[in-house]
Parts: C-alpha cells; structure tokens; sequence
C-alpha cells in the first residue's frame, strides 16, 4: 500500500518532506484482510469533479481497484468530467478515455439507477452537499461526503432527516484525524498521561499561498463555504471534539475580513490590481493557472462551460468571508477551547496546547516555514520541483514535535511515527478505511472512521460561530436544533 499518487491536495497546500513519504511506521497503518474472491466490487460515481475528486479517483483505479470501481461521473461541468475521465483510462491502463457516462446536477437520481450506484463520492461545492446526500440517500444509495458535511442549520436538518427517514450510511471524511501526529496526541490524551482534559488552545495559521487561496476560489462567498469557520475549521473543531472524546455545546465568535478583500486593500493603497492572476502580473497574491497542468485542465480549460475563475484576486470584490477568527468553545464535561484562524500568515502550521488535571501535552506542525518566492516575485508552489534553491529555514524548520508533561517532572518528547502521503499522512490511511472497512482485522482503538454525528458536531461550532459573529451573543448548539427530526444522536 504505497506510491500514493499526488493528485490528494491543492497544490497551493503546502507539501512538507513528510507527505512524500511512501512507507509508513510499524503500526501506523490498520490492517485488513485480502477481500474474499466471491464478493463484487462495490460501484462509485463521483458528484464534483474538480480538484479534491482526484484522491478518489486515483484510489478507485489504483490500491482499491479490487474492492469498488467507478462507473459514472456528476458535474456540471463537462469539461472536468472529461479530463478526470481521460486521467481514468490512463490509469487502467486503457488505450483511451474510461469512457464513464457523464450526468449533471439535475441527473443524479437517474445516474444512480441506470449505473446501480452502491456509494455516491460527494468532492462538490460545499453547498451543494447537503441536496446531494439528502437525494442519493433517499435515492438508495449510501454517501461519502467530503468536509464540511454542509454550510447551514437548513442542511444539517435535511441531511438529519434522510439518515433517519432511510437508515443509509454516511461516511465523512476526516483525513486530519488519521494523520500520524493527531492520531498520537489522541492516544497521549486517551492514555490518560495529562489526566482530565480542562481546556484546549488551538491556534492554526495559514500562509498567504495557501490561506489566500480560499479568497481566489468560491470560498470566497460565504454562501457557498460556510466561511472558513465552517470549510476549514470543521477539520479543527472535529480534531478537537474527537480528542477530547467530547461534545461542544456553547460558542461565542469574534472575527473579519481584516486583510483580503478589496476594502482592505484600497485603506493599504492597493487598489489598483488585476482582478484575475493568470497572464498578470500580481505579484505573490496571483495565482497563474498556467503554472500547474491539472490547474490548466480543470480550471481554465473549463472556463468557457460555466464562467468559474478559480484565480480571482485576493484582494477583488466580493469577499464575504472572514480571515482573522477567534471562537471559545464550552464542552460538556466542562472543558473551554480558545482557538484562532489566521488566513495570511508568513508560514503555516498550527499549534495545539491540551491542558489536563496531571499535565499538558503540546503539539506543533510547521508544515511550510516560508513562502519562497521566484525572481519575478511569485510564489513558489512547490519549492522541489523548482529552479530556486533556498535553503531549509533553521528557525522554524518543517517538522511535528508533540511534547508531554506532567506536573512536577520535565517535559519528554513523544516520537510521531510516520505516515504516507498527503496531508500529515492522512489520506492514505482514510481512504484504507473508506473502501475497506469490512474487511478491517480488528476494530480501531482511536475509533478514527467518522460517520455523519461527528459531521455534524464538527459543523455545528461553525455555524453557531457564523450565529455568533452576526449577533455579538453566545449561541448554544441545542437551541440550534441541527438534528430537527432526525436521530437525535447531537443535541
Ligand atoms: N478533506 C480535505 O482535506 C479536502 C481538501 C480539499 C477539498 N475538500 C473538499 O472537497 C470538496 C471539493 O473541493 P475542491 O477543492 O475539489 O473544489 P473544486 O472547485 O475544485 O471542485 C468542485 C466541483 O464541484 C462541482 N459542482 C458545482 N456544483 C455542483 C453540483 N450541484 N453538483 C455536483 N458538482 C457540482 C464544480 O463544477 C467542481 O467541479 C469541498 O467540499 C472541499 O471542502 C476537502
């Protein structure tokens, strides 16, 4: 289980040494047993097919070929339905095109039918989530959704319902939880080493390649996000609530758009910018879709279908979502969480203090340390594959360092095993669980598989931050009432 193609992550993410490594630590990888020759392959269609589709679609024609197979794609976009299918072909080694039928939006019940779907792979638009699990569940098939399970109170009661009104399996998945350096801190915190967990810090900064990339794509619009309290920390929230083995039940927000935007930028003298990056010269806040081939073909090739640019400038008009947030979070237990976002740091990593009644555990991840820049002032996407050599940084080299202590002894440090592939080794290990999960030997300790409940406590901090943000006043999940109907499994 090796050689993870690199078609996982964004290529504005960074991609520190460690997510290029091909061979796991003893023990870090779940085992499973051989599928018996008897069972047939379960049938996938994949609903979205821009960037985060390729994980999948590598997976199913590659290390999981022998347990699902894809047989059709949902777009509405035929373009990037017509590129992952020539990438498909070539990778079943076909002398062209896969040559799976390609449906729209409108479509899904039909294509579920007519191709006997077993599992729809939702990898679209975040706001698209929740009509599309709501319609596939109800269409008989089971989902597995990417994160965020959806952006609102409206679609977690949807999504509530369906689940309860037809009994389907959901999957969400939490690539963050399986990498190897989250799985540890979970098993320090589990061990019982720091005691009972009292409160949690978690700050997690982005750097402005990655962070303003959010502020380039439909991110932007806090309509199709949630905002990055929902897209992006929906990964921490559920970090944290599976941790702590905890459930959040208060939430009070704090936060804006203090540096993207075109606001910002015109207060800072910037006005005067090129709305898209591709064939300008914005300096290292554009993104050129020229620069990477996949970007090419799924963006820019695709433009003339729906008039999506995926390299809107940071700084142009439109931005509805926040770059600075801070959230505090009661759990029920009674432990407090302070965290914080920060979309346009100079380096990207986070920092997670977990206080306990015997000790502290502390975990850093510096996954890029820098932004190295071309000599035109463009950011370098991927410094390995680049003409620039700039040294590693000695001050905050990439790197995982998790430190424990106790009350009254020194602090040790507590060795990461390694992982494979991309982000901090945990995709790999995701997808291990998403397709073969029947054929796990023995049940996983950290219990890392999250199904649709721990979706929705992940989302539920967000949108009560959202609340929060509009009203200045804490909001208590239950008064959300996100199950409305449902199986009361949150509340
Ligand atoms: N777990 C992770 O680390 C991770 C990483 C990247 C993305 N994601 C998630 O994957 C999803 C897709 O992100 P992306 O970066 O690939 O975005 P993207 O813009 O590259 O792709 C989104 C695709 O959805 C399609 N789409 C729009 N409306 C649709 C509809 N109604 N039905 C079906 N498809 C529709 C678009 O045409 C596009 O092809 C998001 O939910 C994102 O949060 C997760």
């Amino acid at each position: 289980m090796t050689d993870q193609p690199r078609l996982d992550q964004n290529p504005t993410a960074p991609a520190p040494l460690s997510s290029s490594s091909a061979s796991a630590a003893p023990g870090v990888l779940p085992q499973f047993t051989d599928p018996p020759s008897s069972r047939r392959r379960r049938r996938y269609a994949i609903a979205g097919t821009g960037h985060r589709a390729g994980m999948y679609v590598g997976a199913l024609t590659g290390e999981h070929a022998d347990v699902g197979e894809l047989v059709a794609w949902l777009d509405p976009n035929p373009a990037r339905m017509a590129w992952y299918d020539g990438e498909a072909g070539r990778a079943l080694g076909l002398p062209g095109a896969a040559g799976l039928p390609q449906y729209g939006p409108d479509g899904l019940e039909t294509m579920l039918g007519e191709q006997a779907v077993d599992v729809l792979i939702v990898t679209s638009v975040d706001r698209t989530h929740a009509e599309l699990v709501d319609r596939a569940l109800r269409a008989g098939a089971d989902v597995i959704v990417e994160k965020p399970l959806t952006t609102d109170v409206e679609g977690c009661r949807l999504i509530s319902r369906a689940i309860a009104e037809t009994g389907r399996d959901v999957i969400v998945t939490f690539n963050y939880r399986y990498a190897p350096r989250n799985s540890t801190l979970r098993q320090v915190i589990d061990s019982g080493v720091i005691g009972d967990v009292t409160g949690v810090h978690f700050e997690w900064v982005l750097d402005t390649v990655h962070g303003a990339d959010y502020f380039r794509r439909w991110h932007r619009d806090k309509a199709n996000s949630g905002g990055l309290l929902v897209h992006k920390a929906s990964h921490h929230f559920d970090l944290v609530n599976w941790w702590i083995a905890d459930e959040p039940v208060r939430v009070f927000a704090s936060g804006g758009l203090r540096f993207y935007g075109d606001k910002n930028a015109a207060e800072r003298g910037q006005s005067d910018r090129p709305d898209r990056g591709t064939g300008t010269s914005g300096g290292p806040f554009s993104l050129d879709l020229r620069a990477d081939p996949r970007l090419d073909a799924l963006y820019l090739q695709a433009e003339h279908h729906d008039g999506y640019r995926r390299d809107q400038d940071p700084f142009a008009p439109g931005v509805t979502i926040e770059d600075n947030m801070a959230v505090l979070v009661d759990y029920r237990r009674g432990a407090t969480l302070t965290y914080s976002l920060n979309a346009h740091s100079p380096w990207e990593g986070y920092r997670v203090s977990v206080n306990g009644t015997a000790g502290r555990a502390e975990l850093t991840v510096v996954e890029r340390g820098f932004v190295q820049l071309d000599d035109q002032g463009n950011a370098v996407l991927d410094p390995s594959a680049s003409e620039v050599d700039a040294p590693p940084d000695d001050v905050r080299p990439e790197r995982d360092t998790l430190v424990v202590q106790r009350h009254w002894q020194r602090p040790e440090e507590v060795r990461i095993p390694d992982g494979i592939g991309g982000h901090g080794g945990g995709d790999a290990i995701l997808l291990m669980e998403a397709f073969r999960r029947d054929l796990l030997v023995a049940p996983d300790p950290l219990r890392r598989a999250a199904d649709y409940a721990d979706g929705l406590r992940a989302v539920a901090v967000g949108i009560a931050a959202n609340q929060s943000l509009v009203t200045g006043q804490p909001v208590h999940i239950a008064d959300l009432d996100l199950n409305a109907r449902g199986d009361g499994r949150i509340a």
